[in-house]
C-alpha cells in the first residue's frame, strides 16, 4: 500500500516535471488553463472563435495555450503571418498534417523527406491538372454534370414548387457533379452511383471534426469506422484503369502513390482524403452564398443584373471559347461570403527553435516541439479594425465606388497583404481555388438564370453557424434554410 502510494507520488512528480512549464521573458504570454494536461482543449474544440477572441482580449495578438498536452502558440496579427508561412525550415507543415491524416482517414503515406526536390516536382505535376488548358477541360466537364444534376433535381413543370433545405440542395448537387467530374466518369457506366457516395459521405462528414479531435463516443466510433470502410469500397474503382472515366488528375495521383510503393488499400484511403479535400468545401460555400443572396434582396438584384449582361454560359460546352468572365459583383459577393464562413487553421510544428519577429517590432521565442497556429478567420476576416461591422453581410465590401475590385484594407494604419484568407496560404494553400471559383460561379449562374428560387418563409434569417467546425475549412450551418424552386417561365 505504502509502496503504491510512493510510486504514485513519484509518477505525479515526474509528470509535473515533464509537463511543468513557466514563462520566460522571451516567450509569448502563457495560458495553461486550470485543467491539468487537457488545458483549454474543451473550450477550444467547442467554439474556437469565441475562445481565441477571449484569449486575444486577455493577452493580445500572440499567446501560448495548452491544448491536450501540447503547447500551441496562436498568432493573430495578419501583418506578421508571412514570418510563419514562409519559414518552412523551422516550421514544418507535414508532421501535423500526418497526425490529422492518420486520425481522420486512417492514412499513412511514406514521408518524402529524403527526396524533397523530387516530391515537389511530383506535387507540381498534380497541381498542373488544375491550371490552364486542363482547368478549361475540367470546367467544361463540371458544367455538363452540373446542368444534368440540376435538371434531374428540378420538378418537371413550371407550376409545382419543390421544397428543400438549401444546405442539402447545394451540397448534394455540387458533390455529385464534382464527384462525377473528378472521380467517377459517366453516370451508370462503371462508376459508383454518385448519390450513394454522397449519402455515405454525409455521414462521414458529420463525424470528421470529432475524429480529428478524438472525441467520438464508442458507438460513434463504430459508425465512423464502418462508414469509412464503406467509402473505401465505393471509391476503390475510381481511377484504377485508364478507361474508368475518372479524371487524369486522379489517375496521375494513383500512379504517383503506386510508384512510391503505396499498396492498394492505402491508395483507397488516400482517395477518400482527396474526396474530402476536393468536395468538402464547395457545397457549403455555395450554400452560404445563395443564402446570403436570398436574405439580402439588394445583393441578389445586383448579381442578377450582372449575370443578365452575360449570356455566354448557356452554350459553354459547345460554342463559346473559355474566355475569362468579368464578374466583379459576383466576385465581391463570393469574397464576402468566404470572409464570413471560411475558417481554416494554418498549423505548423516548430522543428527548431525560432525567434518570431512581429511586425510591431516585438520578438518572441518559439520552442521546439510546440505548434504554431494562425486563425485568419479571427483576423483579418472578422477583425472590426479591418472590416467595418464584420458580422454584417455587405455584398459590395470588395468593390470600389467605380465598380472595380477593392484590395486596399488597413490595420494599424498599414496596408494589409492578407485582408481575407479563405484558401490558406503559401505552399499548402488550396490548389483547386480557381476551379472552385469557376464551379460556384457556374452553379449560381445556372440556378439564378434558369430557375425560380426563393425562401419558403420570406422573413427567414440565415441559420446559426455550427461552432464545432471552426478550424476545418468551410463552416456549416446549424439546421438549414428552407427554400423552394421550380423551372422559371422564361426557360
Ligand atoms: C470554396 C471552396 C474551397 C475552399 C474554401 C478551399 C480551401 C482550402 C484550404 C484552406 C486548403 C489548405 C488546407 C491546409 O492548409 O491544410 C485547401 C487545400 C486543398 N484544396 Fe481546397 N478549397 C476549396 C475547394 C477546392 C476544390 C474545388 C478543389 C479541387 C477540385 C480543392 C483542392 C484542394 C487540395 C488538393 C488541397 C490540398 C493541397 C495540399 O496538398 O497541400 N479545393 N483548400
Ligand atoms: C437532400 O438532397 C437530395 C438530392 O437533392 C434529396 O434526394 C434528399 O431527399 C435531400 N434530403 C433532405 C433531407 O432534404
Ligand atoms: C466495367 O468494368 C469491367 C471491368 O473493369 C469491364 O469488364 C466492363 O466491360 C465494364 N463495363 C462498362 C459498361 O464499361
Ligand atoms: C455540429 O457539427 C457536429 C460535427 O459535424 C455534429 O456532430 C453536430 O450534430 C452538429 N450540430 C448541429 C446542431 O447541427
Ligand atoms: C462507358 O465508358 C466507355 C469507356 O470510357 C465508353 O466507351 C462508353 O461510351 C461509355 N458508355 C456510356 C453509356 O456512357
Ligand atoms: C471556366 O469556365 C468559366 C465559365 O464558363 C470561365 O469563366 C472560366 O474562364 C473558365 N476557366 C478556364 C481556365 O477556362
Amino acid at each position: 500500500m505504502i509502496w503504491t502510494l510512493f510510486l504514485l507520488g513519484q509518477a505525479a512528480l515526474l509528470y509535473f516535471i515533464l509537463t511543468h512549464r513557466s514563462r520566460s521573458k522571451r516567450d509569448p504570454p502563457l495560458d495553461k488553463g486550470v485543467i491539468p494536461w487537457l488545458g483549454h482543449a474543451l473550450e477550444f474544440g467547442k467554439d474556437a472563435f469565441k475562445f481565441l477572441n477571449r484569449m486575444k482580449l486577455k493577452h493580445g495578438d500572440i499567446f501560448t495555450v495548452r491544448v491536450a498536452g501540447r503547447y500551441v502558440t496562436v498568432l493573430l496579427d495578419p501583418h506578421s503571418y508571412d514570418t510563419v508561412i514562409k519559414d518552412s525550415d523551422s516550421l514544418d507543415f507535414n508532421r501535423y498534417a500526418q497526425v490529422l491524416m492518420e486520425k481522420m482517414f486512417n492514412l499513412r503515406l511514406p514521408c518524402h523527406q529524403p527526396v524533397k526536390a523530387k516530391a515537389i516536382m511530383k506535387k507540381y505535376a498534380l497541381i498542373m491538372h488544375f491550371m490552364g488548358l486542363n482547368l478549361a477541360a475540367l470546367n467544361r466537364t463540371m458544367s455538363r454534370h452540373l446542368k444534368a444534376s440540376l435538371t434531374d433535381e428540378m420538378p418537371q413543370n413550371q407550376k409545382d414548387w419543390k421544397e428543400e433545405g438549401l444546405f442539402n440542395f447545394s451540397y448534394s448537387l455540387l458533390f455529385k457533379a464534382g464527384y462525377l467530374t473528378l472521380f467517377g466518369g459517366e453516370p451508370n457506366n462503371n462508376s459508383t452511383e454518385p448519390s450513394s457516395v454522397y449519402d455515405e459521405y454525409k455521414k462521414f462528414d458529420g463525424l470528421l471534426t470529432k475524429l480529428a479531435r478524438g472525441t467520438l463516443k464508442p458507438e460513434e466510433r463504430r459508425t465512423a469506422r464502418s462508414v469509412r470502410r464503406r467509402l473505401w469500397e465505393l471509391l476503390a474503382p475510381a481511377g484504377l484503369a485508364e478507361d474508368s472515366g475518372s479524371s487524369t488528375w486522379l489517375q496521375d495521383y494513383r500512379r504517383l502513390l503506386q510508384e512510391e510503393g503505396v499498396n492498394e488499400e492505402m491508395q483507397n484511403k488516400a482517395v477518400l482524403m482527396q474526396l474530402w479535400a476536393t468536395q468538402g468545401n464547395v457545397g457549403p460555400a455555395a450554400f452560404w452564398l445563395l443564402g446570403y443572396l436570398l436574405t439580402n434582396p439588394e445583393a441578389l438584384a445586383a448579381v442578377k443584373r450582372e449575370f443578365s449582361g452575360i449570356s455566354m454560359m448557356e452554350t459553354s460546352d459547345t460554342s463559346s471559347p473559355d474566355r475569362p468572365m468579368d464578374t466583379p459583383v459576383f466576385d465581391s459577393v463570393l469574397e464576402e461570403t468566404l470572409r464570413m464562413t471560411a475558417a481554416p487553421f494554418i498549423t505548423r510544428e516548430v522543428v527548431q527553435e525560432k525567434t518570431l519577429h512581429m511586425a510591431d517590432g516585438q520578438e518572441y521565442l518559439l520552442r521546439k516541439g510546440d505548434r504554431v497556429c494562425l486563425f485568419p478567420f479571427n483576423s483579418p476576416q472578422m477583425d472590426p479594425e479591418i472590416h467595418h461591422e464584420p458580422q454584417k453581410y455587405k455584398y459590395d465590401r470588395f468593390l470600389n465606388q467605380d465598380g472595380s475590385v477593392k484590395k486596399d484594407f488597413y490595420k494599424a494604419g498599414r496596408l494589409l497583404k492578407y485582408y481575407t484568407m479563405p484558401w490558406g496560404a503559401g505552399t499548402n494553400g488550396c490548389v483547386g481555388k480557381q476551379f472552385a471559383i469557376d464551379t460556384i460561379r457556374q452553379f449560381v449562374f445556372m440556378v439564378l438564370s434558369n430557375y425560380d428560387l426563393e425562401l419558403c418563409d420570406p422573413n427567414a434569417q440565415m441559420p446559426e453557424v455550427n461552432t464545432s467546425h471552426y478550424g476545418f475549412g468551410m463552416l456549416q450551418p446549424e439546421g438549414d434554410l428552407l427554400v423552394r424552386y421550380k423551372p422559371s417561365k422564361t426557360n
